[in-house]
Parts: C-alpha cells; structure tokens; sequence
C-alpha cells in the first residue's frame, strides 16, 4: 500500500516515447473522487512524443538523458523530493533505473509490461510469443525491484493471440488493454 500525504498521491510519469500509457493514467487522475496526481513527467528522450501531451495538459515536465546515469539519477531524486511525489509509475520508460535509486523508493515504483510475466521479461516480448506458439499474450502491471521484471505482480490482462497475427497486431491489442489495466492497478494499490 502507497501512503500519501495529504489527499492525493503524488505522481511521476517516467516515458521515453508516444505515452499512450501516461495519456491513460493522466485521465484516470483527472476523474472525480481519483486519489491520484500527476505532477510530473520525467522523460530521457527529448523528442518523446508523450512530452507534447503534457505540454499540452499542463503537466511539469523534465527530460534528462541519463548517459550520466548517476549524476541525472540525482538531479532526478532532487526534483521529486522538492515535488513530493509517493510514486513513480513507470510507462515505457526505456532506461534501466540503478539499484540505488530503485532502493530510495523501495516499493513505490511501479511499472507496465507487455507481456504476462514472468514470461518474457525484457524486450521483444510480442515477436517471442507468437514465436513460441503461445494462445495467450497479455500485459503485467507490477512493482519494480533491481532485479529486471521481475517485481510482485499487482495486475495481469490475458489477450488471445490469433493465427495471423503478427508483432504489430499483437501489440496494438495488447496496448488497448494496457491502457485498462494500469489505472486499475494504481487503484488497487492505493485504496
Ligand atoms: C508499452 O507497451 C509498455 O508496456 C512498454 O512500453 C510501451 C509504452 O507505450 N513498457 P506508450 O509509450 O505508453 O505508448
């Protein structure tokens, strides 16, 4: 369970691309009685396509390439110890966070993974599925610990894997039910 101060918990959105995800989760914060706010996107892309839609929202936004991992990795602490934030939902953040970090926010990082883990963990996870002949893909919301992927398991969606897909079918299907399950797990964590 994430404890918060005062009503709502505090947010940051890390990305490094479209942000489709951050799009959802950004929506679900702005529903009536939501416990959630997101009060910045930290992105290690500058050109992340989801830094527009927090331009366009009005949602903080801070890019940092995180080549120096250690040296952004603080700048990064800095910044969401001055904002407060109780939780990090990771959505297509692309930059392995070091232990250090992960360990300054010991269970209150979350992340989105496109596959139902603990199969598949890392990247390609649409292409090895339907390589493998599997019936069922899916996407995993869990916590995020060092060890890659492989944090306790908070939600999982279950998506049928059809005869002529292919990765980008497959991923599209997936991402729509993504969409549904992050928001939903944020709930359940926070209620
Ligand atoms: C999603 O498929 C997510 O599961 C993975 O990266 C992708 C991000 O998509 N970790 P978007 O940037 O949220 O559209």
């Amino acid at each position: 369970m994430i404890k918060s101060f005062g009503n709502k918990t505090k947010v940051a959105v890390f990305i490094s691309g479209r942000g489709t995800n951050l799009k959802s989760l950004f929506y679900f914060s702005k529903k009536k009685k939501s416990k959630v706010e997101i009060c910045i996107v930290i992105s290690n892309k500058k050109y992340a396509k989801g830094l527009n839609f927090a331009k366009k929202q009005n949602i903080k936004f801070q890019t940092y390439t995180f080549k120096n991992n250690l040296k952004d990795e603080l700048k990064v602490l800095q910044i969401l110890k001055k904002k407060n934030i109780n939780l990090i939902c990771l959505a297509g953040f692309m930059k392995i966070l070091s232990k250090e970090f992960i360990k300054r926010f010991k269970g209150k990082i979350i992340n989105i993974h496109p596959s139902l883990l603990p199969k598949y963990k890392g990247l390609d996870t649409h292409n090895r599925a339907i390589n493998n002949n599997d019936k069922y893909s899916g996407c995993t919301v869990h916590y995020v610990t060092p060890k890659l992927d492989s944090g306790k398991i908070i939600l999982q969606r279950k998506v049928k894997i059809f005869k002529n897909d292919n990765a980008k079918s497959l991923k599209k299907r997936i991402l729509k039910q993504e969409h549904k399950i992050y928001p939903k797990a944020l709930k359940m964590i926070l209620n």
